[in-house]
């Protein structure tokens, strides 16, 4: 791997797999977007090897895959006549090998720690990184050591401890976790792959390059995903402005980046248009997955939206939870930190934001089994019938709970 590119100092520096951060600047790294017109192979049946040459790995090992990525592109035509639009999608991450996105980042974060001969592999985690990297350290054979956030749902502690990492509980500031761990990586030769490890956000480029291909070609107006540490929504642009430079594409869409309301430190700089955002004091939202007070590519993130025409915007727990239902009446069972991106679509149509002529995309970006405290509020009706009352139920002439 040769060098990294800074956006602000516009500098390029050697790969340091211990540090992601520019050097002076301390903003996220990127890989540089390739300058030659780049081609897919879509017959190959790996997501990996479909966009192998947009990915800055000199070649793909099979056997580390666990088969991520390939996620269908799902029309959501009732939601869309609901909301007045022409056409809705939903690309369904929570088909990854662990249930979420993480797996794209994951993929390629641990192709290149073995190209680079580590034995050892770490996360610092709000939840759903930690069950894909303990599971893609596991299939490469890699000692994996997770360090979760308190707070973190049971499920995906219990997700990734399966795979038997070290799994340490840390108290205290997440911000600071993650530089300690990058600091303790460094002194003990352990490959901190986190949420803005430069592999990882390369990863990422595969959602947009499917959607390219999904989509016929046609790039959507809009593109929703949620926002946490910034590592996502960078590698998602980042694939379309590669697509637009090496000439497929004419355009980018406009990316929406949503938050919630509970912590939203990027969506309250976008809004008081600060190119640099301030830590959220007391956060507090049922999202753990996108909770970050402190994200590591807030700068970046913010930087990329003004240059490209993005929105950042925020929900309530009260609006992602309605639109996690409204997911589940398509089918798709999301966590509701992933059904901000319909509780945003639906609140920017209200306010004529989005142009009911839009077609947009929703990245549902991990599975509703994540976190299935935050169902127990809403009891389910259910009844309770003897086999002779079963007759009745079925016919709905039993209303007795
Ligand atoms: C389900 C889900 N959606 C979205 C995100 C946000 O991704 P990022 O931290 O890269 O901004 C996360 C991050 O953990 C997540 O778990
Ligand atoms: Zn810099």
């Amino acid at each position: 791997m040769g060098r990294l590119e800074c956006r602000f100092c516009e500098k390029d520096f050697a790969y340091d797999p211990f540090s992601p951060f520019c050097p002076d600047c301390r903003e996220p790294l990127l890989v540089p977007s390739p300058e030659k017109p780049r081609a897919f192979h879509p017959d190959k049946a790996l997501s990996l090897d479909r966009f192998r040459e947009f990915l800055p790995l000199p070649e793909i090992d099979p056997a580390l895959s666990l088969g991520e990525g390939s996620t269908p592109l799902l029309a959501l035509d009732r939601l869309s006549a609901k909301l007045g639009l022409p056409a809705l999608f939903a690309k369904n991450e929570t088909m990854n090998p662990t249930l979420s996105f993480k797996d794209r980042g994951t993929a390629v974060a641990v192709q290149n720690a073995r190209r680079m001969g580590f034995k050892r592999i770490g996360t610092v985690s709000t939840g759903n990184m930690a069950a894909s990297t303990a599971a893609y350290g596991a299939r490469a054979g890699l000692e994996t050591i997770v360090l979760l956030k308190e707070g973190t749902p049971e499920e995906n502690i219990l997700m990734a401890g399966i795979h038997r990492p070290r799994l340490i509980v840390v108290e205290g500031d997440y911000g600071r976790l993650f530089r300690e761990s990058l600091r303790l990586g460094r002194k003990h030769g352990i490959l901190f792959m986190n949420s803005i490890d430069p592999f990882r956000i390369e990863g990422y480029k595969l959602t947009g390059f499917e959607i390219f291909l999904q989509t016929g070609g046609r790039i959507p107006d809009y593109l929703f995903l949620p926002l946490s540490s910034g590592g996502h929504l960078v590698g998602l642009l980042k694939s379309f402005i590669e697509l637009k430079q090496l000439g497929f594409a004419d355009r980018i869409p406009v990316v929406v980046g949503v938050q919630a309301e509970g912590c939203a430190p990027l969506a309250r700089a976008f809004a008081a248009g600060a190119p640099r955002f301030s830590p959220f004091e007391n956060p507090g939202t049922i999202a753990h997955a996108i909770s970050n007070p402190h994200p590591p590519a807030g700068n970046l993130v913010l930087k990329m939206m003004k240059e490209q025409g993005g929105l950042i915007t925020a929900v309530s727990d009260r609006e992602m939870l309605e639109a996690q239902g409204l997911l589940a009446s398509e089918g798709l069972f999301c966590q509701p930190d992933s059904a901000t991106t319909l509780a945003a679509l639906v609140n920017l149509t209200r306010s004529k934001v989005v142009p009911r002529d839009a077609a947009a995309v929703l990245v549902v970006t991990g599975s509703g089994l994540k976190n299935l405290k935050v169902l127990e509020g809403s009891p389910l009706p259910r009844l309770r019938v003897t086999l002779a009352g079963l007759e009745d139920a079925l016919e709905g002439r039993t209303t007795d709970a």
